[in-house]
Order: C-alpha cells, then structure tokens, then sequence
C-alpha cells in the first residue's frame, strides 16, 4: 500500500511528528511511505506550480494519507494552513475526494481539540474518508504501553483500506449567506463614542473598503470621537512564519530579530492599546494563513500573555455561527492572554441598520469595559489552558522555557498549585478527620455547609 504524509511540521525530517510515522514504518515495512515537507517548504510549494502538481499528483496516486503536524497555536502552523488553502483556490479537491485519511498531531495537548476539529473538518470539506485522528502527546512515543496504542490506531487504518469500511462524516458544507452589507448615513458627532483616551487598536488582513468587512470596518472607526489606529498585516514586514527554533525558550528572544518588523509591530503597536479588536474574512474554516502567521509569529513570547488587560473583539465576514470551533479559539486565546472578550461581530445576521447598531454598541462596550476595568471571569477554555501550562512549565518542558519559568515564578503562577491554598489546606486539617467519623458524618448537612461562608457575606453590611 502507499502513503503520502503531508509533514505539517516546519522542522521538516527534524519533527517529532514524523517520529511516530517512523515507528509505523518500522512495524510495518511492507508499505511505501511518501513524506513530503509541506510546512517546511511552503514558499516553493506555493510559488513552483509543479512542485504542487507533483505533490497533488501523489496524493492521488496514494491509498491513504496522513495528515501528521504538530500543534501551533491550537491550530495547525501558518504554512500548512496556507497549503489548505491552496488546495482549494487551486481546485484540486478531486485528488482527496475518498482517499481514506487520518490525522495526527503532536503537542502538550493544549486546544489540540480545536487543530483536529479543524483539520477533521477539512477532510470533510474535501470528501476524504476520514477514519479518525490522532491527538498524541508529543512524548507518547517514549512510553511502551503509548506505543502499543498509536500502532492499534494506526494498524486500524491500514485495515480500513484494506476492507474498504466505510467512514463517517461530521461537518456538512458552510453555507455563506448573500448579502451586502450598506452601511447607513456617518452617525452626527453628539452620537459618537468618546474614547477617553484609550488607545484603540483595530488590526486586519482587509485589504478592500468596498467588502463587508471592508465597510464593516469603516463604520466602526465612524463609531467614535476620536481617529482610532487600524493597521492591515499586509503592510507589516513579516519575512515568514514561525520555524520553531525555539531560540525563544530561553529569553523570549526572536531569531527574526533584525530581519522584519513584527516584532516592533508586536511589541510597539500591539502590546501598547488598550482596546484591540482583530478583524477577518473567514477562510476555509479559520481566519487567513496571513492571519496565522501573525499569531504564530507571537509565540516567540511563548507561554506568556502578551495582550493583558485589554478588551478584546472580533470583528468578522462570513459563516462564523457554523465553525463553534473558531469562536472557541477567539475566546481561548483572548482568555489565555488575560484580557477581556467583550463581543464577536459577523455580518452573518440581520439587516444593515442593524448591524450598523451592532458596531455602534460594540464600540460602546468596549470603551465602557475599558474605563470601568471590567474582566469577566475566565471559562474552562482560559482556566484549564493555563493549567496545562502551569504544569507543563513547571515540570517536563522548564529547561526549554526558561523564560517562561521565571515570569510564572514572578508572577505566582505557581502559586495557584492546590498544594499551595491554604485556605483550602486549613479546611481539609480541620473537616477531614470530622467527616471520618459516621455519626458527624451522617448528622452533617452538606448543603448548610456549604452555605454557611456566603451568608456571613450576605449579612455583613460592610461587604
Ligand atoms: C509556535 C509554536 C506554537 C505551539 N503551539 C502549541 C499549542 O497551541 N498547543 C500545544 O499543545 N503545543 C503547542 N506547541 C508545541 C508543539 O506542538 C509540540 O512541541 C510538537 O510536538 C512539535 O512537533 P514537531 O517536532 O513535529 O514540530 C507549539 C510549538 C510552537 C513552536
């Protein structure tokens, strides 16, 4: 049987991922495996049409492919993201359209959910026969009993092909609504937004004012008092993606220092506002790979928010209602960055007048959070992401994050270990052995229990 591997990983052979591929073909010897850099090589990919062709030729030629990348920022990396999407603006779906598929990736397990819900929705979206993915750690491969599990998945495979199973789907196709948006007569200034002097920062890859986000933008700069910053990512000098040298691990330093301008871009214009709304069309099922590669470009920060305390938003053009994922990415990430996800708004729903009223309010909200220091409390997708950090810095990966090791020291992530509460240390010394005994036990009303701290807050009138 063949296998072409689409390699996501921008270390090309040097990647962990493709270790687990080895390991497959180490077992099983009797097949061909293809691997083909595609992160790595993305620029000639993209710029060699026959360099694609070839590599779109042995995607047809195969009996299975395997999607196998690392995780980048709870996706898959700029340059693979980019290779999606000349799949589909070069229309070579047909060459995936029922090649069995699955999907692996490498990570700390930080949103590896949303990567593969992207990429299951991809092979969806390109008629694949997709028969499961793989969300392994990255150091899953070291461990025997991990071994065994990743050899099942992957013998699984092989015996679908073999028996032609048949696979089935979870995403139906996006259905993009028609319509244009025409935003109403410049709002009279005694109706605009008076920003007290916040720094407003509106950041996109829209490149035309005469498309929904387009216009959509320009109605909510009119929004308020004073000019706000918009900046493109187009005219942002960014030399290319992250390539994972983690040259950051230590000091958070860059190895693009000197040769572009995001970091400036990042750390000058960014970093600096108070109020920062991101702003896209969506692409496939995610932003664009430009947008990505802004993102994954952030990193060299690694797992330190950069963003905080700022109100956040998105402003976006397109399906958003159908992919939960990627509003489960904005809000992640905005949470993680320890900022305050005020709103999304798409063009997705109502009339124009509506949507202008929309981004008026959207304007409002921001500005008033802002003035009035408002964060509302963080969900599972900003508590538990920075528990896996936490715990991930702390232990196994502090020798290559060096940098963040000491922030989290500095800013006592670490002393959110459960070990280290001691109001909860105080409680379990003193209830523990209480709720040992059957008789306290069995005369406790767990509910007044737990009740009792509240009411001293509710009857104190000082609180
Ligand atoms: C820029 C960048 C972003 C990353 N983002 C994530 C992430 O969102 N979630 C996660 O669990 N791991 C993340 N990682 C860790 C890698 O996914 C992990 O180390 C992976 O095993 C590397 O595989 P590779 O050697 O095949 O490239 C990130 C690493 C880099 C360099």
């Amino acid at each position: 049987m063949k296998f072409t591997i689409l390699n996501g990983s921008p270390k090309g052979a040097e990647s962990v991922t493709m270790q687990y591929i080895l390991y497959i073909k180490k077992k099983h010897p009797e097949h061909e495996y293809e691997i083909i850099n595609i992160a790595q090589t993305i620029k000639k990919i993209e710029n060699d049409k026959n360099r694609f062709n070839n590599i779109i030729n042995k995607v047809r030629e195969s009996d299975g492919v395997i999607w196998g990348f690392p995780l980048y920022v709870m996706l898959v990396c700029s340059q693979y993201k980019r290779f999606i999407e000349l799949i589909f603006e070069r229309n070579v779906e047909a060459a995936f359209e029922n090649k069995y598929t699955i999907v692996i990736s490498t990570s700390i397990h930080f949103y590896d959910h949303t990567a593969q819900n992207y990429m299951h929705s991809i092979c969806d979206d390109l008629g694949m026969k997709y028969v499961g993915n793989y969300p392994a750690d990255s150091w899953d491969l070291l461990y025997p009993k991990r071994r065994a599990r990743w050899l099942v998945f992957a013998e699984e495979f092989i015996n679908h092909i073999e028996n032609n199973f048949p696979t089935s789907k979870h995403y139906t196709p996006l259905n993009w609504r028609a319509f244009t948006y025409a935003p109403g007569e410049v709002l009279d200034d005694s109706k605009k937004i008076d920003t007290h002097g916040k720094k407003i920062l509106l950041v996109s890859d829209e490149t035309s004012e005469n498309t929904n986000l387009g216009k959509m933008i320009e109605k909510f700069k009119e929004s308020f008092s004073d000019k706000i910053e918009v900046i493109n990512l187009d005219d942002i000098d960014i030399k290319g993606g992250c390539i994972s040298c983690l040259q950051c691990g230590y000091d958070h330093k860059c190895s693009y220092i000197g040769k572009d301008g995001f970091i400036d871009f990042w750390e000058k214009i960014v970093m600096t506002s108070d109020i920062l709304i991101f702003a896209g069309v969506i692409k496939d099922r995610y932003l664009s790979a430009q947008w990505k590669m802004a993102l994954d470009r952030a990193f060299y920060m690694t797992h330190t928010p950069t963003l905080i305390g700022k109100q956040m938003g998105y402003i976006i053009s397109g399906p958003l209602s159908q992919i939960p994922n990627l509003t489960e990415m904005f809000q992640g990430h905005i949470e993680l960055q320890g900022s305050n996800f005020v709103d999304i708004i798409t063009d997705e729903f109502g009339t124009s007048e509506e949507l202008d009223a929309l981004l008026h309010d959207f304007a409002r909200k921001l500005v008033t959070f802002s003035n009035t220091d408002y964060f509302k409390p963080l969900t599972f997708l900003g508590e538990g992401g920075r528990k896996i950090f936490r715990d991930d810095i702390y232990g196994r990966n502090r020798f290559v994050f060096m940098a963040d090791h000491e922030y989290y020291e500095k800013h006592g992530y670490y002393d959110t270990f459960p070990q280290n509460d001691e109001r909860a240390k105080k409680l379990n010394a003193k209830l523990i052995p209480l709720i040992k005994i059957d008789k306290v036990r069995n005369k406790m009303n767990m509910k007044q229990e737990f009740l009792r701290p509240f009411l001293k807050v509710l009857e104190d009138p000082n609180k």
